[in-house]
């Protein structure tokens, strides 16, 4: 049996129609995508609701999901209502009130060229209860290290895309991030401002606004930051979106990370270390606790996700 620590409750995945016990690894290691990262994913989460668990923006996952996989250039072997229906029951099949759903598009065994040209697209989904992506404390407040490596341009990769061998540098930087005692990592990017987290957006609230950046700061179009932006309006508070400097960040009132992973964390310190050439500096954020804003967007969305505002039951899929 394998070690299911890290995935708890996980019982079967889904691998190109057929469900597997999760101890069970029928994959090759010359698989293409092991070598050169030549996958890409997806990150969605269930929740329980009232009439069972639901899929929080089904369809935008599963339409970035396939742009993701055009940018690799993949022949993807299921159409997205194919994709859909298997998510919902690879969900269904692990009898999780609440979840994270991981699908994966990947060159299969076939060549180990640079050019997949004889290795197939095969698609896995598995599904795992996974918690608060940070530790119970993030709602506290987490304090974020700006390392020293610029996040990839937007001119460099295509940013639309969730590309597995794109985030060894996310890898990287949260690895760095935490080896000096930090919770998360950031990046500036090429220009010198902030781009994002390593799996997250970022937001900063100055005066009751709320400010995040566009793509062209070299950032993934977040959907949990769309919703934020959407649900903010909603709620009467203003919205912005523009560049963010160091500066904007450190000054800020508030600040906090958006993803499906962490949904909405407040953000209190900042260590910028981002010049190698002078020490590191330390920069508390606002009050250096969770300011009104993030706290009353994180409860609005919390309550969304599981199904407690019925104006936004438009973005929770059933199971079927
Ligand atoms: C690099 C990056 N930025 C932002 C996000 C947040 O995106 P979403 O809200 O769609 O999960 C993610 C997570 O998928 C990510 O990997």
């Amino acid at each position: 049996m394998l070690d299911t620590t890290h995935f708890p409750k996980a019982k079967k995945y889904w691998l190109m129609g057929k469900l597997y016990p999760w101890s069970e690894r029928p994959l090759h290691p010359m698989v293409h995508a092991l070598h050169y990262g030549t996958s890409v994913f997806e990150g969605i989460r269930a929740y329980g609701t009232s009439s069972g668990p639901k899929i929080f923006r089904l369809p935008e996952h599963v339409e970035r999901f396939f742009v993701s996989a055009d940018v690799v250039k993949m022949k993807v072997p299921y159409t997205p209502e194919e994709v859909t229906a298997a998510i919902k029951q690879t969900v269904r099949e692990n009898e999780m009130e609440s979840c994270y759903i991981r699908p994966l598009f990947y060159y299969a065994y076939g060549n180990l060229g640079l050019i997949p040209k004889a290795s197939p697209v095969e698609l896995v989904i598995a599904a795992w209860e996974w918690g608060s992506y940070m530790g119970e404390t993030a709602v506290n407040g987490i304090r974020v290290y700006l390392g020293p490596w610029r996040r990839t341009h937007h001119s460099q990769v295509d940013m639309r895309a969730k590309l597995g061998g794109a985030y060894v540098q996310s890898t990287i930087s949260g690895l760095e991030a935490r080896a000096i005692g930090a919770d998360e990592a950031l990046f500036l990017n090429i220009e010198g401002r902030i781009a994002e987290g390593p799996g997250e957006n970022l937001f900063v609230v100055k005066n009751g606004v709320i400010r995040t950046n566009a793509l062209s700061e070299s950032i993934l179009e977040g959907i949990t930051r769309t919703s934020i932006l959407e649900i903010a309006r909603d709620l009467g508070i203003k919205t912005e979106i523009g560049p963010i400097s160091t500066g904007d960040l450190t000054g800020a009132d508030e600040a906090f990370f958006t993803g499906t992973a962490v949904e909405v964390i407040p953000i209190i310190q900042l260590i910028d270390g981002s010049d190698r050439n002078t020490p590191r500096r330390e920069t508390v954020i606002g009050q250096g606790k969770p300011g009104p804003v993030s706290l009353r967007l994180r409860q609005a969305y919390l309550d969304i996700v599981r199904g407690k505002n019925p104006k936004y039951e438009k973005w929770l899929s059933p199971l079927d």
